[in-house]
């Protein structure tokens, strides 16, 4: 690959920076003041009583406004989230909730340090938040509710107000319930100054499965416990498929029957078409925006130069297929050097619906429809793995940690099958996770559930192998993964499974400093 930019030029993340020592100086500044004793009250233990919290939240927001307005002004957003109608493909309506009435929701993007200041509009039947997956945001605009914010209420508005950085492709979606499957979601962009390599046009491909009727709880979905079991017994004896070399479960008992997997909000009877010239470097960015779809996705005639990994660039490595899991997103640059039509397909890791489809149509061709079928990279090939990826913007080797915690992802079995917790603990009823500023983190995951789980923390980047991610698939049948993070942006933090069914039964914990 051409290389556009000397990486090392580039700043590395985080940044220890004058920033960081003014937002340490704030907090200091802000404790003398009138509400050092809420703020010291917060800190030394979970106080849940709603006058205290709603003081913490205020005064947290505070700080965080003033550090927004600091960066002059804003690039101006509302998101207006209410019922509406969306259309998957040829005349295929449905009634759902939406931002601003499109699926997905409208793309926010902007230039890396620009100030972005979104309005939500609540025209829900019940409240709702913004969560900005993946940014480094003050804890206040983190959009988590009860955790970071009162949820907004029905008819009421909320303003988060943030410096947009560091660069990179993340998504924005409602944190309450189910309201994620509805289609309170849509993609976000925020574009490098300088970018480690050179590309002429720029795609975004959000995944997505489709629910044509309203999401309900897996434990309100299963009929009996053990007709769960048995959906699971094939995955949990060993079958296939396999995603980059481990064993996927044939079922999930917690996963909805989806009608359809979609890109960009259409279903593969109506499939999107990006246009390309010969000659050209196209840069895709893909966002698994899924409530419980792990993707793995592969374009017919041509190899996938992965340049990103959760918004954070990579040494480019050249593959033939991705494993996507919910929340993760990977930026690849595709050479446009084989004309013609080309069939980009995602398809579920479990084998249905029917895989997700796109075209990638080059200028001049006469042909509006792909010749051959699927991709090969959806079954052969070379699979990326995580230890492929490692981070342009890593230092050195990762520093002994100060404090380790060692989390099982565990499962309720037979016995309560929809049940998913860490260590035995089913969020909110569970137990924060305590560390201090400045700290060196280790967290490793062991997985004693059949399913795979891609966990993500809120506020930080984690060091996985040699890369730097928010978000890293936990493979089933005992898979262990570790990642190291740095305690740079006090607040609290939640740490949890995207599948959006298995956080609703509890799979999530909250790291908690000041
Ligand atoms: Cu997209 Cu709590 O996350
Ligand atoms: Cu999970």
């Amino acid at each position: 690959m051409r290389s556009a930019e000397n990486p090392r030029r580039r700043r590395p993340w985080p940044p220890f920076s004058r920033r960081d020592f003014l937002r340490a100086g704030a907090g200091a500044a802000l404790s003398a003041g009138p509400l050092a004793g809420v703020l010291s009250l917060a800190a030394c233990q979970e106080d849940t009583r709603p006058a205290s919290r709603a003081a913490k939240f205020a005064a947290r927001y505070g700080e965080a406004l003033r550090r927004a307005e600091a960066a002059g002004s804003p690039v101006a957003v509302t998101r207006v989230a209410a019922p509406a109608e969306g259309e998957v493909g040829p005349g295929q309506m449905y009634r759902t909730w939406l931002y601003d009435g499109a699926f997905p929701g409208p793309e926010i993007r902007v230039q890396e340090g620009e100030r972005l200041r979104v309005v939500l509009e609540n025209h829900l039947p019940e409240p709702t938040t913004i969560h900005w997956h993946g940014i480094p945001l003050p804890n206040a605009m983190d959009g988590v509710p009860d955790v970071t914010q009162e949820p907004v209420a029905p008819g009421a508005s909320f303003v988060y107000d943030f410096v947009a950085e560091p660069a990179g492709t993340y998504m924005y979606h409602s944190h309450v319930g189910l309201q994620l499957d509805r289609g309170l979601v849509g993609p976000l962009v925020i574009e490098e100054r300088a970018p480690h390599m050179s590309y002429d046009r720029d795609y975004v491909i959000v995944l997505d499965d489709w629910l044509p009727s309203d999401p309900t709880p897996a434990s309100a979905r299963a009929s009996s416990g053990m007709e769960n079991m048995r959906d699971m017994m094939p995955g949990m004896m060993g079958g296939q498929p396999s995603i980059a070399g481990q064993q996927m479960p044939l079922q999930d008992p917690a996963r909805p029957a989806y009608a359809a997997l979609l890109v960009n909000g259409k279903n593969p009877a109506d499939p999107p078409v990006f246009e390309l010239r010969r000659g050209e470097r196209v840069r895709l960015r893909f966002i698994n925006l899924a409530s419980a779809t792990t993707f793995r996705v592969a374009l017919a005639g041509h190899a996938l130069n992965v340049t990103h990994t959760d918004g954070q660039p990579v040494e480019p490595v050249t593959v033939d297929a991705l494993v996507l899991g919910m929340g993760e997103r990977y930026d690849v640059v595709v050479e446009a050097d084989n004309p013609g039509v080309w069939t980009l397909a995602a398809a579920s890791v479990l084998g249905h619906p029917a895989p997700a489809r796109a075209v990638l149509r080059y200028g001049g061709t006469r042909a509006s429809r792909p010749a051959g079928g699927l991709p090969e990279g959806l079954t052969g090939g070379r699979v990326l793995g995580l230890a492929d990826l490692i981070a342009l913007e890593l230092n050195g080797t990762p520093a002994t940690p100060d404090r380790s915690f060692d989390l099982t992802l565990s499962w309720g079995m037979m016995m309560a099958p929809d049940e998913w917790s860490i260590d035995g603990q089913r969020y909110p009823d569970a137990e924060s996770l305590t560390i201090r500023a400045g700290e060196r983190v280790r967290v490793s995951m062991n997985n004693r559930s059949p399913i795979h789980h891609p966990m993500h923390l809120h506020g930080h980047f984690f060091r996985v192998g040699r890369a730097l991610k928010d978000t890293v698939l936990v493979p089933g049948h005992m898979g262990r993964v570790t990642f190291d993070f740095t305690a740079h942006n006090p607040g609290d933090w939640l740490f949890h499974c995207h599948n959006l069914y298995h956080l609703e039964s509890g799979m999530a914990r909250v790291f908690r400093y000041v």
